[in-house]
């Protein structure tokens, strides 16, 4: 007999699926482009196909300088929808969706053709009875976004207000600038034509479903938060492997090297959601707020610390899943003398009341064993150890782990004694995963999406947020390619394993390990 899945189901009882979302139109620009093709539109299909789905006049206009038609941009949808959506494709859903998507083509240098972009906009408008909602999405090569910005006020597009009776709204694809200044100066081009609160900056691991998790992990059981400190944790480790190289972003990926591409943005989110303190409310400000703090106190590295605490390595020809794997430096857009890193370990302190005393150790790369990202938080052995004579103190302490993907889930290890006349332990896991109960989590961009139409900036960065990390990245930068970078060289690591050797030191000298994943 068929389990009724909705009752049988814990993770589904009870579920509100209360999502108010407005009609508007979704304006991308960039939409000839793979992040488009690969994930908005799959994620926008797949928000339609669900339940409750997006209202019928949900508009989504695609905008990019090639001369397409609005059927081979539909076209160029349909494929990606069929490929990467998580709702499955039915061509009576598609048939419906397609009619929600056409196409512009708009040279983003050309103030007129915005002009007549706003016009075609304001028709769609009248025609679906919209009422004047409108999100700008720029997923274009970033160097376009001050000037898209700077034409959609110019062509008067933008209504400056967050509470009007209609609302305008800016998202914003990474990379967000390229260090400190840079950031900073977009920030200031934008802020000319949009407010802060209609600016959503896209982190797309914020989107993802165990990473929001943390917060209601630690603020809403009251077993975490009062050993969430440095008096009960030994240190905390981070890892976002892949096991894909550059792909075809060889050109991108030189200009930015992993520090950049993943510790800049993903990876140091992840540090402040595991470190902030409890934040007043669930109030984006409020979130936000936290995170800086810990940003701050994170601080800035001195060129000494980047010798002895930052690791840099860069893939060779090796193999990855028993598939041949080429050289870094093989790849296309790839110069034969690259000096970009793929792969960066660090440990960071965060100096504060919680946390002085207990190292946080990121490490991240391309071309590693598996695609696997998980937040370790390891606990200390009891200080007084009243099971040494039975080998208590050689177990591993009392871990706790978030698995971020795949196999989205918590786990927890603890000691228990084994069955049977004698006293003895083993450390044990109690797990958590999602996959147990047939849910498939909503693609991060689905709820990034929705979020921007319903208003909710709380999964999106705020402009200090990404200043301040790239502030941390700069020093690093900096002491890599000038001052000290001499005494801190970019190591080789064999494509298909877990970096270069100088990252197992850098844990294991202080008496640890990264965790075998
Ligand atoms: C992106 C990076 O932000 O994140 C890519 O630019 C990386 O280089 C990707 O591959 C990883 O995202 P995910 O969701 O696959 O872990």
């Amino acid at each position: 007999m068929q389990a009724n899945l909705t009752l049988d189901n814990p993770l589904r009882v009870g579920l509100s699926e209360a999502r108010t979302v407005e009609p508007c139109i979704v304006v991308i620009f960039g939409a000839t482009g793979d992040l488009t093709q690969r994930k908005l539109l799959p994620a926008l299909y797949s928000l339609a196909a669900d339940q409750p789905p997006l209202p019928n006049n949900l508009m989504i206009v695609g905008v990019a300088r090639r001369p397409w038609t609005n059927e081979q941009f539909r076209k160029y949808a349909e494929d990606g929808i069929k490929e990467h959506a998580r709702q499955p494709y039915s061509e009576a859903l598609w048939e419906t969706f397609a009619q929600r998507v056409s196409y512009e083509q708009v040279e983003f240098g050309d103030t007129e053709a915005f002009e007549r972009l706003g016009a075609r906009l304001n028709e769609i408008d009248a025609e679906h009875g919209i009422g004047g909602n409108r999100i700008f999405y720029l997923a274009t090569a970033p160097e376009y976004y001050s000037t898209i910005a700077a034409n959609l006020g110019k062509a008067n597009m933008v209504e400056r207000t967050v509470s009007g009776p209609s609302y305008c709204r800016l998202v914003v694809e990474k990379p967000f600038g390229r260090d400190q200044a840079s950031a900073a100066e977009l920030n200031g081009e934008l802020n000319k034509v949009f407010k802060e609160d209609q600016i959503y900056r896209i982190d797309h691991y914020l989107g993802k479903e165990t990473v929001q998790n943390i917060l209601v992990m630690r603020f809403s059981n009251t077993i975490f938060e009062p050993i969430w400190s440095a008096d009960h944790i030994d240190h905390v480790q981070i890892t976002v492997a892949e096991s894909i190289g550059v792909e075809n972003r060889g050109g991108y990926y030189e200009e930015s090297g992993a520090l950049r591409d993943m510790v800049q943005n993903h990876m140091l989110q992840l540090v402040t959601l595991v470190a902030m303190d409890q934040p007043l409310s669930l109030a984006a400000n409020d979130i936000r707020q936290r995170k800086v703090e810990v940003l701050r106190e994170i601080g800035i590295m001195s060129e000494r610390d980047v010798v002895n605490n930052v690791v840099r390595g860069q893939y060779e020809a090796g193999q990855v899943n028993y598939q041949p794997a080429i050289d870094y430096r093989d790849e296309q857009g790839v110069s034969e003398h690259s000096q970009t890193e793929t792969f960066v370990a660090l440990k960071l302190a965060i100096n504060s009341q919680r946390w002085a005393g207990t190292p946080f150790y990121l490490r991240t790369g391309k071309r590693l064993p598996e695609r696997v990202s998980e937040i370790a938080v390891k606990f200390k052995r009891p200080r007084f150890s009243l099971f040494k004579d039975l080998g208590g103190d050689a177990l591993p302490s009392n871990l706790l782990s978030l698995r971020i993907q795949p196999n989205e889930g918590i786990s927890l290890r603890f000691d228990v004694k084994l069955p049977g006349q004698t006293m003895q332990l083993r450390a044990m896991n109690m797990d958590f995963a999602y996959g147990k109960f047939d849910t498939t989590p909503p693609e991060a961009y689905e709820r990034l999406l929705l979020d921007a139409m319903r208003g909710d900036s709380t999964l999106f960065t705020r402009r200090e947020e990404t200043e301040m990390a790239w502030g941390f990245v700069d020093a690093i930068e900096s002491a890599w390619h000038g001052g000290a970078g001499a005494n801190s060289p970019l190591v080789p690591y064999t494509s298909g394993t877990w970096g270069p050797r100088k990252a197992m030191e850098l844990i294991e000298r202080d008496g640890r390990s990264w965790r075998r994943l």
